[in-house]
């Protein structure tokens, strides 16, 4: 079996549930040498007895993002990082007027914050070292705004212009920036949502969801093209989703 990512670093956050996880294990299987993080040590844990023996390897670092102490030990832990894949995010659904600013403060905390502080630090190491490939996983929602999901998509246009201004800066001294945008995966994102009306708008959708697994393979995929090719921008979205 090729192992496109052999000796690479690759720093996986959100590695605990969905698109995260599926990631983590697939540039492990690829031959990386993948450092995996989210807040569930017990699920962190489980993916690498998943993972068990392959080209790559897999290595389990548990935190919360949002703390900005957590952050440094990871990046000091994690080693000379080739590849960072950015999956931690939060999703509060409902009617604009319904959100209460907590709910609004912890998406931007999550979704903004502790990626852009992750990414600065983890993009530091890259330029010094002379390249470096990050990816942020955004949504259709940092193009596009959807009602319920208004914050969340304000969150996610913020990482737009946050990883375009990191190409512009970055690029130069060898670090590639990819964002993806996806439409919606079956994963667990959705599964707090209580607020009726967004759950009818959701249960009334005509089509099938991506899976995490669909993801997993387009980041490998851009991971994986020439060395001087820069994939900055993927839209995907299912089959049959298009308005
Ligand atoms: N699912 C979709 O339809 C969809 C569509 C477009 C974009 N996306 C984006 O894809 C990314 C992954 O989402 P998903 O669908 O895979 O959701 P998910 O299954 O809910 O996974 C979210 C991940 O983020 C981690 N996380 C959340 N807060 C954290 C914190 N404070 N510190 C560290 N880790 C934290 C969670 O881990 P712990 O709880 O263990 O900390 C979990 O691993 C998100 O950025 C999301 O916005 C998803």
């Amino acid at each position: 079996m090729s192992a496109p990512l052999a000796g690479r670093i690759a720093l996986v956050t959100g590695a605990t549930s969905g698109i995260g996880r599926a990631t983590a294990i697939t540039l492990a299987r690829a031959g990386a040498q993948v450092v995996a993080t989210g807040r569930r040590a017990g699920e962190l844990e489980q993916i690498v007895a998943e993972v068990g023996t392959c080209s790559g390897s897999i290595r389990a670092i548990a935190g919360d993002l949002d703390d900005p102490a957590f952050t440094t030990e990871l990046v000091n832990e994690a080693g000379a990082i080739d590849i960072l894949s950015n999956n931690a995010g939060t999703l509060s659904y409902a009617p604009l007027l319904d959100l209460t600013d907590e709910e609004c403060e912890a998406m931007f905390r999550t979704n903004v914050m502790a990626t852009l502080r992750l990414s600065r630090q983890v993009a530091a190491g890259m330029v010094k070292r002379g390249g470096g490939h990050i990816v942020m996983m955004t949504s259709l929602a940092a193009r596009e705004v959807y009602r319920f999901g208004v914050i969340y998509a304000a969150t996610k246009h913020a990482l737009t212009a946050i990883a375009s201004g990191m190409r512009i800066e970055l690029q130069g001294q060898g670090v590639r920036v990819t964002e993806i945008r996806t439409g919606m995966v079956a994963t667990h994102m959705r599964d707090r949502i209580s607020h009726p009306e967004v759950l009818a708008n959701v249960g009334a959708r005509k089509y099938d969801p991506l899976t995490a697994q669909e993801v997993a393979d387009v980041v490998l995929m851009t991971l994986t093209t020439p060395e001087n090719t820069c994939l900055d921008l993927i839209e995907m979205r299912p089959r049959k989703a298009a308005t």
